[in-house]
């Protein structure tokens, strides 16, 4: 299985193949998460208001640190459930327990207000591809900016250092701060997003590779720096592969 993923199988923890057609459903266990563990999905479901099941009965787990691949033939509900995961679709059936920082366990799912503003900064996604996911009217410096200040976490002289020293974590000059996406190259564009999704110490981080058309170089610089990142934040990653 892993042999078809761009995946380097060292870094992946486990693997998690969904398919197009209903899997046997595995006895319901007591919704109780593990203390080692960092997110906990059990029979995650999502039905599109056309009526399709594009998430169907999907059950993972991730540790902290963990790299989880999540593969599956195109159509099998890989990008819907990773928007679940963010809470950018509202899945209508299961648990996402997700462990805070200070150690507490929210169900992603069902979660609201500032619990759902707290899990919004811990599960950040990085997008594989850098032109469509950048506003190209903003400085690399607003869009890098941006997490931190809608999440308040900085400004003024403070919020300028943030920045500047996120840039230095991704392997990009901060003297480029006042220029715009479309004067980077592709790689460095994948880094300006990288620092976005950094910028407010996520934990968790959803990569979709699904509409990436990287050269072999670009991507293992990719995979380079989010390893980098991993080593430096204790992250964990997961990893959506075609
Ligand atoms: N917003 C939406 N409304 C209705 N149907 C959708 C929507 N988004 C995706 N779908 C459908 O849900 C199913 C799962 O799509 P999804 O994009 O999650 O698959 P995927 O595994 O990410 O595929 P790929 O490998 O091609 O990226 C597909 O049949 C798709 O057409
Ligand atoms: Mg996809």
């Amino acid at each position: 299985m892993l042999r078809r993923t761009t995946i380097p199988a060292c870094w992946i923890g486990s693997v998690v193949k969904l398919e197009k057609k209903a899997e046997i459903r595995v006895d319901r266990e007591p919704v109780e998460m593990a203390p080692d563990l960092l997110l906990d999905v059990r029979n995650l479901g999502l039905t599109f208001p056309s009526g399709l099941k594009a998430v169907n009965d999907i059950s993972l787990t991730v540790s902290p640190g963990e790299t989880l691949g999540v593969v599956g033939e195109s159509g099998s509900g890989k990008t819907t459930m990773g928007r679940c995961l963010l809470r950018v679709y509202d899945a209508q059936e299961g648990v996402i327990n997700f462990r805070r920082a200070d150690g507490s366990v929210v169900d992603v799912r069902t979660a609201q207000g500032e619990d759902l503003r707290s899990v919004r900064r811990e599960i950040r996604m990085i997008f594989q591809d850098p032109v469509g996911s950048l506003n190209p009217r903003k400085t690399v410096a607003d869009i890098i900016a941006e997490p931190l200040k809608l999440a308040r976490l900085a400004k003024g002289k403070e919020l300028d250092e943030r920045v500047a020293a996120l840039m230095e974590q991704v392997g990009l000059d901060p003297a480029w701060r006042e220029r715009y996406p479309h004067a980077f190259s592709g790689g460095q564009r994948q880094r300006i997003g990288s620092a976005r999704a950094i910028a407010v110490k996520p934990r968790l981080i959803i990569a979709d590779e699904a509409t990436s058309a990287l050269d072999v170089s670009l991507r293992s610089q990719m995979l380079d720096l989010m390893m980098k990142l991993q080593d430096e934040m204790g992250l964990s990653y997961i990893f959506i592969s075609p």
